[in-house]
C-alpha cells in the first residue's frame, strides 16, 4: 500500500472532532451573564458558583479563579511564601508555564528529569536537588496523568517543602481516588482555549485550607481581603480575576465534561492497548494508583532505532499524511529555552544570572524531546472506536512501508 506521503490514498480523510466543543448551554449561560448586566465577578454569582463546583469536582475545599493556569500558579507560588532566589523543583519536560510562574516571582527553577515510562517527575530523583534554597515542589500531571503524589508528598514532608500540584492539564484525574489539585498544599488548572474544559483562557487555584485559600483570594484580587473594604488592599498583588463571561462558559463546559472524560479514557485504552503490538511505538505506562487519567494528551514514544533510524519528524510527517493530526510536542527542554540560554529574566537578570545554570543532565527529558514523544491532543480522543482504529492502521501502514520513506542510515 503506497504511502499518502509519497501519493498514496491515506487511511484517514475524515476530520477528527474540532475544538472547542458547545452548545446551547453555553449561549444560554452567556446570553444570562450579557442581559443581567453583572459582567464582573464583583457582582455576579458565576464565578463563585465556578469555583465551588470545580473545587468539589476535584476533591478540594476552596477554589480560587485567575485570568490563567499560568497566574494561577504565580499565585501558588507566592501564597507558598517562596521568596526572590529560592529554589523550586520542576520537571523540564512541560510548557513553559511552569517554570515562568517561578521566575516570575523571582525564584529559581530547579529542572528534574522525567520518569521515562510516565513521562512525569521522576521522583526517585527530586531529594537529589534539594538545599537550603529549596521552598517548594511543583509536580506537573502531565497529559492529564497524575504525578507520584505518594512519594512527592512523603519528600515534601520529611524536607518541609510546599508542594504545588501544575495540574493545567489535569482535570478530573485522580491518584488513589482524589482529585488532583487536592493532594498537594495547592493545585493549579488552565482554561485555556486548548485545554479539555475552555473559556479561552482562564484559570483556577484549589486548596483545601482557608488561610491559603484566603491568601491566594487576595493576590488574585488587588490584595483585597474578604472582610476588607474594596479600597483596602493589604497584599502585593493586582487585578486576575476572572470574568462572570468566562465563568458562565466554564460552568457549562463542566457538566459536558464526565461524559467527555469517559469517551477520551476509552479511546485512550484502546490506543493503549493496540499501540502496545507494533513495533517502534510504546504508549506511556499505566500506574496502579492512577484511577482516573484526564487524558489531554495521548503520547506515543517512537523508537528510531526500531524503525531503520527514521527520524520521528518523518515518521510524524507520513502519519500526518496518511490523515491523523500528530505533532511532536515539546521539542525543546526548558532549560534549553532561549529565556535560559540568554538569561532573559527581566527585573530578575542581575538577581539570578549565577543561579541559572545552562546545562541540565536530564536524559529522559532530551530524548522525549529529540527522538521519542508523539503527541496526539484530546479533541482526536473524542471520535470514538472507529477513529482510534484509524489512528492504529495509519501507525500500522507507515511502519510497513517505511522502506518507501527513505534511507536514514540506522545507527
Ligand atoms: C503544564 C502547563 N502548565 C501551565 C500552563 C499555563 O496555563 P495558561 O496557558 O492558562 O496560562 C499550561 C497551559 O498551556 C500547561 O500545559
Amino acid at each position: 500500500m503506497k504511502l499518502a506521503i509519497k501519493g498514496g490514498s491515506p487511511v484517514r480523510s475524515k476530520p477528527f472532532p474540532q475544538w472547542p466543543i458547545w452548545d446551547a448551554h453555553e449561549q444560554h449561560n452567556l446570553q444570562d451573564v450579557l442581559k443581567s448586566g453583572k459582567w464582573g465577578s464583583a457582582h455576579g454569582e458565576q464565578t463563585r458558583t465556578f469555583e465551588s463546583e470545580f473545587a468539589i469536582y476535584q476533591d478540594a475545599k476552596y477554589g480560587v479563579t485567575t485570568t490563567s493556569g499560568t497566574t494561577a500558579l504565580e499565585v501558588a507560588i507566592r501564597t507558598a511564601g517562596v521568596m526572590a532566589g529560592d529554589e523550586v523543583i520542576v520537571p523540564a519536560y512541560t510548557f513553559i508555564a511552569s517554570a515562568i510562574a517561578i521566575l516570575n516571582n523571582g525564584a529559581v527553577p530547579v529542572f528534574a528529569d522525567i520518569d521515562p515510562v510516565t513521562y512525569n517527575i521522576d521522583s526517585q530523583k527530586i531529594e537529589a536537588f534539594i538545599t537550603e534554597r529549596t521552598r517548594a515542589i511543583m509536580p506537573v500531571h502531565f497529559a492529564g496523568r497524575p504525578a507520584d503524589m505518594d512519594a512527592i508528598l512523603a519528600i515534601a514532608r520529611r524536607h518541609q517543602l510546599a508542594v504545588i500540584e501544575d495540574a493545567a492539564q489535569a482535570w478530573g484525574a485522580k491518584w488513589r481516588g482524589t482529585g488532583v489539585g487536592a493532594l498537594g498544599d495547592m493545585g493549579c488548572f488552565s482554561f485555556q482555549s486548548s485545554k479539555n474544559i475552555t473559556a479561552g483562557e482562564g484559570g483556577i487555584l484549589l486548596a483545601n485550607d482557608a488561610e491559603i485559600a484566603r491568601i491566594a483570594a487576595s493576590y488574585s484580587n488587588c490584595g483585597r481581603m474578604p472582610d476588607g473594604m474594596w479600597y483596602a488592599h493589604y497584599l502585593m498583588a493586582g487585578n486576575l480575576r476572572l470574568s462572570e463571561l468566562q465563568s458562565a462558559m466554564l460552568r457549562a463546559q463542566l457538566s459536558r465534561y464526565p461524559q467527555h472524560l469517559q469517551v477520551r479514557q476509552s479511546s485512550m485504552q484502546f490506543l493503549d492497548e493496540h499501540i502496545a503490538e507494533l513495533p517502534a511505538l510504546t504508549p506511556l505506562e499505566h500506574d496502579q494508583r492512577v484511577t482516573s487519567h484526564a487524558c489531554h494528551l495521548y503520547i506515543m514514544r517512537y523508537n528510531p532505532d526500531a524503525l531503520d533510524g527514521i527520524p520521528k519528524d518523518a515518521f510524524i510527517d507520513a502519519l500526518r499524511a496518511e490523515g491523523i493530526p500528530c505533532s511532536p510536542g515539546y521539542s525543546i527542554p526548558l532549560y534549553q529555552q532561549p529565556v535560559f540560554q540568554n538569561q532573559e529574566f527581566g527585573p530578575f537578570k542581575l538577581l539570578l544570572k549565577d543561579r541559572m545554570p545552562r546545562e541540565f543532565n536530564l536524559p529522559n527529558t532530551d530524548r522525549a524531546c529529540s527522538s521519542e514523544a508523539i503527541w496526539l491532543t484530546q479533541n482526536v480522543l473524542l471520535d470514538g472506536a472507529e477513529g482510534m482504529q484509524s489512528i492504529v492502521d495509519a501507525c500500522e501502514k507507515v511502519i510497513q512501508n517505511r522502506h518507501e520513506l527513505g534511507s536514514f542510515g540506522a545507527k
